[in-house]
């Protein structure tokens, strides 16, 4: 890849002197969705799929962007002084963005810089290929001018300028995943606190597959900010009859017993959804550590059904995905994972099962939607790195 990608920079930015390549992966989340804004827990991992970026210094303050994944744009040219969030639909707004974010942050970023970028991971498929993309852009920063940055703040760098300059209000999980990967673990956050464990992932004789139901999705114009005001809104009710900072703070018990301080029946369901799926991570995680792998799936599954009933974010190309892989023997467990209403799902399928749950669930997805799904078995990789 990084020949492809170098051969590239030198035909669109004309030669490939002092030009450096990198690499930041995509993330898929096991279960924990939906809680990153609401103090609860996740439970994502990188990928070894993801962004792979070249870059190289320039001597003016001059940026130009060239993505491999989006060619008819050609180079798009900008500049660190024109940094603002603006509505514009192009992707060059992600770099921009945590540029902007760095700058905001105290940051002087001296020189501009040509940048060049291909992903792997299906655009738009609720694997995170924008904050890939930023992490990435965080990361050549650093290593490009030697900011004094962590990589947990390449996260929060990410996120801030997804919020403030994006407008999405996205929970922290996709850059921290992407940020702090490890190879075959998957990283057990707090969003309360952002405290974090890496739990590793052994799945003897079995995989992670990934279905992508090719229903595109723009966090931006999907549903997802109102989910979360639904949330805030349910959050401000409850905290009238308890002291509680967040939903992650309540059990499944104490919900029950304040939840019709809730006065509206859809946010309860919110906020139920919340609650019960914090608590049904951290069990997750618990029946991972004890080898107990078909009560990690269980979880999964009844994470899916906590989606579609009480957060209503799935729709009919992630359900038909589910439960179509429901029927399929040797499939562990299976749900939507992300944001949702498109996107990908996740399941967790014996080796043996895995060439026919790709071509049975193909197979009645193409007939029920109209459309291919994509299949991708996944391999769990490293955070940010020069490649
Ligand atoms: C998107 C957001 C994350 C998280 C998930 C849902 O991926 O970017 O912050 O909220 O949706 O779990």
């Amino acid at each position: 890849m990084k020949e492809k990608i170098l051969h590239k920079f030198g035909e669109v930015f004309g030669d490939t002197t002092g030009v450096k390549t990198y690499f930041a992966p995509g993330r898929v989340n096991l279960i924990g969705e939906h809680t990153d804004y609401n103090g609860g827990h996740v439970f994502p991992c990188a990928l070894t799929i993801g962004t792979y970026g070249a870059a190289r210094q320039r001597a003016d303050r001059k940026l130009r962007f060239y993505s491999m994944n989006f060619e008819q744009l050609g180079v798009l040219e900008s500049s660190l002084d024109g940094l603002k969030p603006e509505k514009e639909a192009d992707w060059t707004n992600y770099p921009k963005g945590v540029m902007w974010a760095f700058e905001k942050r105290g940051f002087e970023i001296p020189y501009g810089m040509d940048l060049l970028l291909f992903g792997n991971i299906p655009n738009g498929s609720g694997l995170s290929s924008s904050a890939s993309v930023e992490v990435l852009t965080g990361f050549v920063l650093r290593d490009m001018f030697g900011f004094d940055v962590t990589n947990q703040d390449l996260a929060l760098i990410g996120q801030y300028s997804e919020n403030n300059f994006n407008g999405v209000n996205c929970g922290i999980m996709d850059q921290f995943a992407i940020a702090m990967g490890k190879k075959d673990h998957a990283i057990f956050l707090d969003t309360a606190d952002l405290s974090f464990e890496y739990a590793p992932i052994q799945l003897e004789g079995a995989k992670i597959v990934i279905a992508c139901s090719n229903k595109k999705r723009g966090l931006g114009d999907s549903k997802y900010n109102e989910r979360r005001s639904e949330c805030e809104t349910a959050l401000a009710e409850l905290q009238e009859v308890v002291g509680i900072k967040s939903l992650g703070d309540l059990t499944e018990e104490q919900f029950e017993q304040y939840q019709t301080a809730v006065k509206d029946e859809v946010r309860r369901k919110r906020a139920r959804h919340a609650v019960y799926e914090n608590q049904r991570t951290i069990k997750a995680v618990a029946a991972l550590k004890a080898n107990d792998i078909e009560q990690f799936g269980q979880l999964m599954n009844a994470s899916r059904v906590s989606l579609q009933d009480d957060y209503e974010v799935t729709g009919i190309e992630l359900d038909t995905l589910v439960e179509e892989a429901w029927k399929i023997d040797g499939v562990i467990g299976s749900r939507m994972t992300g944001a949702g209403f498109g996107g990908c799902t996740v399941s967790i399928v014996k080796t043996d099962a895995i060439d026919s749950f790709i071509e049975k669930v193909g197979a009645e997805y193409l007939k029920k939607i109209g459309y291919a799904a994509d299949f991708y078995v996944v391999e769990i990789g490293d955070g940010p790195s020069v490649i």
